[in-house]
């Protein structure tokens, strides 16, 4: 056990975890820590920042992932995404796809802790909220042993102190990143090992957490979890981390969908595109009667040119209609 809040937090997930899902998580959790999908350091400097960072200020606490390895672009990137007030500014030392190798940041960056210490570095110097790395035990052929700790050391030694760790390696070689997201095997234990030898740092746990039940026991040895593709694709167990890890009350299922309609009748209103939010809703009802109705409605006709809020109307209305299908 440790000294530590507990954290949960719902993992960054490229054109997952957008704007309009952290508002539905937010309906479902007031206290998980919510992510953005990774933004890299030259887009927010080059690109459409409203676009690409703005954010509900209903999803606080919300952190910023950036990807890079330019210490001054990276510092730059963290003072504009503080300004737009994320809660923390994260940096992506996990993701293994080729364009991301590309560009040097990512998980290759397992391979240079010294330069993602000095991109830490500058970034934790450019703004007041906390900066933190999610990173994998390491990549292709090194020893994770040794690669974990030598990544959470030279970070450390610059003052960062919160890590979420990916608990498998990524093969930058051969696999694409779905693959990566599975193959490599996970050793949580050495993540509990590392934050035994590192009581002082916060560390979060991450991968293949499937339940809360899981994420309890985790909690024994490390002071967070990160939920990813099950808090995406069934995001009903949201509604009960409130009460089960923070002393809070239960999320009320049925409540933030009547909330997550309004806002998608305001933002429909400001033209965005009903299968944009709709479409974080799609495991919502997982096993419930009318699940399956709910879902075919949904993908059947929330991309039709014009969908409005009465579509979404419909596929909910088969949630009662039918007791007994699933
Ligand atoms: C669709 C998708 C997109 C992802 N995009 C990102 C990303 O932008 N940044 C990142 O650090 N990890 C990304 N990941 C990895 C997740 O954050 C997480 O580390 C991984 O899915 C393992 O956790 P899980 O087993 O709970 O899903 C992505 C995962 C998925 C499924």
């Amino acid at each position: 056990m440790t000294d530590r809040p507990t954290q949960i937090s719902i993992a960054p997930m490229m054109d997952w975890t957008d704007s309009h899902c952290r508002v539905l998580h937010r309906l479902l959790t007031r206290r998980a820590l919510l992510y953005t999908e990774m933004v890299t350091a030259d887009a927010v400097l080059r690109g459409d920042r409203a676009r690409l960072l703005g954010f509900d200020a209903s999803e606080h606490p919300v952190a910023l992932q950036l990807g890079g390895s330019e210490p001054a672009k990276l510092a730059e990137a963290a003072r504009i995404g503080a300004d737009f007030g994320y809660d923390q500014i994260n940096l992506n030392v996990g993701c293994p796809s080729d364009r991301v190798q590309a560009g040097r940041f990512g998980a290759c960056l397992m391979k240079e802790p010294g330069l993602v210490a000095e991109c830490v570095s500058a970034m934790a110097r450019a703004v007041r909220v906390p900066v933190t790395v999610k990173c994998r035990l390491g990549v292709d052929d090194q020893d994770p042993q040794t690669a974990l700790r030598e990544l959470i050391v030279q970070c450390a030694a610059v003052g960062i102190d919160q890590f979420a760790v990916h608990a498998r390696k990524a093969w930058l070689e051969g696999l694409s990143p779905k693959e990566n997201r599975d193959i490599p095997p996970l050793d949580y234990e050495l993540v509990y090992r590392v934050k035994g030898e590192n009581p002082r740092l916060v560390i979060t746990l991450n991968g293949g957490i499937q339940t809360l039940d899981a994420a309890h026991e985790h909690l024994a040895h490390v002071d967070g979890v990160m939920l990813g593709r099950t808090a995406y694709q069934t995001p009903a167990i949201l509604a009960d981390i409130d009460a089960r890890f923070f002393g809070g009350a239960r999320g009320d299922l049925d409540n933030a969908v009547a909330a997550y309609c309004d806002y998608v009748a305001r933002k429909l209103a400001e033209g965005v595109r009903l299968n944009a939010m709709t479409k974080h809703m799609l495991g919502l009802f997982n096993g419930r009667p009318g699940a399956r109705q709910f879902r075919r409605h949904l993908s059947e006709n929330a991309t039709r040119e014009g969908a409005g809020i009465k579509v979404l109307r419909e596929a909910l209305a088969f949630l009662q209609r039918d007791p007994v299908e699933a």
